[in-house]
């Protein structure tokens, strides 16, 4: 089976390697060629745990490579998945599907003999149909089927959410896509693995109402964990006695500074616009968005009331600043809106963060140092602020933490720690929701 995946971002390079995990002859095309010649050389441009050791495995046996070309790789393919990036449109929400359009264009030109074109990329409700309609235009013979096989993939754990998927959708409209679909993911059979086949509208709209409705979890229970603080309750009990009920779970129900990343925040703003189109009101969602925006600012108010009303002139220790951890992914993270607030009011910021400080230096103001270790970046603050919970924060030495700094507030956006434990090491601890 010959894939071509187009687009070597994270999507088209996770799934790659992951196809040919599974055996098939993998080409990963982009049109970077600085970085193909990186990717030839087994060097990964994002950081992605296991995902360097799958790609030089894959690349050794010969089954993944990696092209600038397009033409001959798609005349071989008996699937081309399309794994170009949809960025939100400026000013609008809308996800952008120039580039999703051009690589319909440029395939169509190529194709030889029966192929499926899929598109992995997540894009609005009719972009496969359009995706269709732009191959049948720009090449009348060629011999087609389009179809929808959204990703689910969490950074962080990708790789594991590729070979241990959930379910796997697929959108589909002739039985030739369906089977070819199926022989691709065959070896997901062994574990049982959930094929869901529907039509093309409904695999697009999965993959948004799903980010949604997991971004709604977040922002429920952020809003609960504001309660919890005004009635003096415990909002990870709140969670765990919710999340005992089956029909709820207990998954994405932690209170936190807010959700980011690559998908939530651009996906929920796509859905609106979605549904805005069709004349169909969407308030949950936009509720969700705006919880999620005030939890960010709420967030900034709880650092300022830890240091007694005004962070002006204090120094605070930032550890974290990803969205989340195991990722060097900077995008839409909380620290992007909590940080530039802090600085304006006059706070001098120390941060530190495993992987995202090269991303983050590119965004964040300048004014903020960044330290290489734990050590140098509690040294003489008034304040800690957990960010993001690396395992590495989980740990930490409260004693030496405490004897490092200036100050002994510690306030921790991610609820790691427990209250009576800080306080027995001399912290004043602040934390979400209890
Ligand atoms: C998400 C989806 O999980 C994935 O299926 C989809 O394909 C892409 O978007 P990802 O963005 O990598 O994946 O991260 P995820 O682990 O889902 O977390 C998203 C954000 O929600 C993070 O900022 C995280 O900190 C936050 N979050 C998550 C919470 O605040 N509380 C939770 O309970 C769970």
């Amino acid at each position: 089976m010959n894939v071509v995946m187009i687009g070597s971002g994270y999507v088209g390079l996770v799934s790659g390697a992951c196809f040919a995990e599974f055996g098939a002859n993998v080409i990963c095309v982009d049109k970077d060629e600085a970085k193909i010649n990186e990717l030839l050389a087994c060097r990964i441009p994002i950081y992605e745990p296991g995902l360097d050791d799958l790609v030089r495995r894959n690349v050794e046996s010969g089954r993944l490579t990696f092209s600038i070309e397009l033409e001959n790789t798609v005349a071989n393919a008996d699937l081309v998945f399309i794994a170009v990036g949809t960025p939100t449109r400026r000013g609008d929400g809308h996800a952008d599907l120039k580039y999703v359009y051009t690589a319909a264009e440029e395939v169509a030109g190529y194709l030889q003999g029966y192929t499926v074109i899929v598109d992995k990329s997540t894009v609005p409700v009719g972009t496969a149909r359009e995706v269709c309609r732009i191959i049948s235009k720009t090449n009348p013979s060629a011999d087609f089927d389009v179809a929808s096989n959204p990703e689910f993939l969490r950074e962080g754990s990708a790789i594991g959410d590729f070979m241990r998927p959930d379910r796997v959708v697929l959108g589909v409209e002739s039985k030739r896509a369906e089977q070819k679909l199926r022989e691709l993911y065959r070896p997901l059979n062994l574990i049982e693995a959930p094929l869901h086949i529907t039509n093309l509208e409904s695999a697009e709209l999965i993959k948004y109402a799903s980010n949604a409705f997991l971004a709604t979890k977040i922002s429920f229970i952020n809003e609960m964990s504001q309660l919890c603080e005004k009635v003096g309750a415990d909002v990870h009990s709140v969670s765990k006695g919710m999340g005992l009920d089956g029909r709820i779970g207990k998954k994405f129900l932690h209170a936190g500074p807010g959700y980011g990343g690559s998908c939530f925040p651009k996906d929920t703003l796509a859905l609106i616009r979605i549904a805005q189109e069709h004349g169909v009101s969407s308030r949950i969602i936009e509720s969700v968005v705006e919880v999620n925006a005030s939890q960010k600012a709420r967030m900034v108010s709880k650092i300022r009331d830890a240091l007694g009303g005004s962070e002006a002139d204090k120094t605070i220790a930032i550890l974290g600043l990803t969205f989340k951890p195991e990722t060097d992914d900077m995008r839409d993270s909380p620290s992007l809106a909590i940080l530039p607030a802090l600085v304006d009011k006059g706070a001098t910021l120390k941060a530190h963060d495993p992987e995202g400080v090269e991303e983050a230096k590119k965004i964040l103001p300048e004014a903020v140092q960044y330290m290489g270790s734990i050590d140098e970046v509690v040294k003489d603050v008034d304040a800690v602020v957990l960010m993001t919970e690396w395992n590495q924060y989980r740990g930490l030495d409260l004693d030496k933490v405490k004897s490092m700094m200036k100050g002994n507030v510690f306030v921790d956006l991610r609820n790691v720690y427990e209250k009576d434990l800080m306080e027995s090491h001399g912290f004043e601890y602040t934390c979400v929701g209890r």
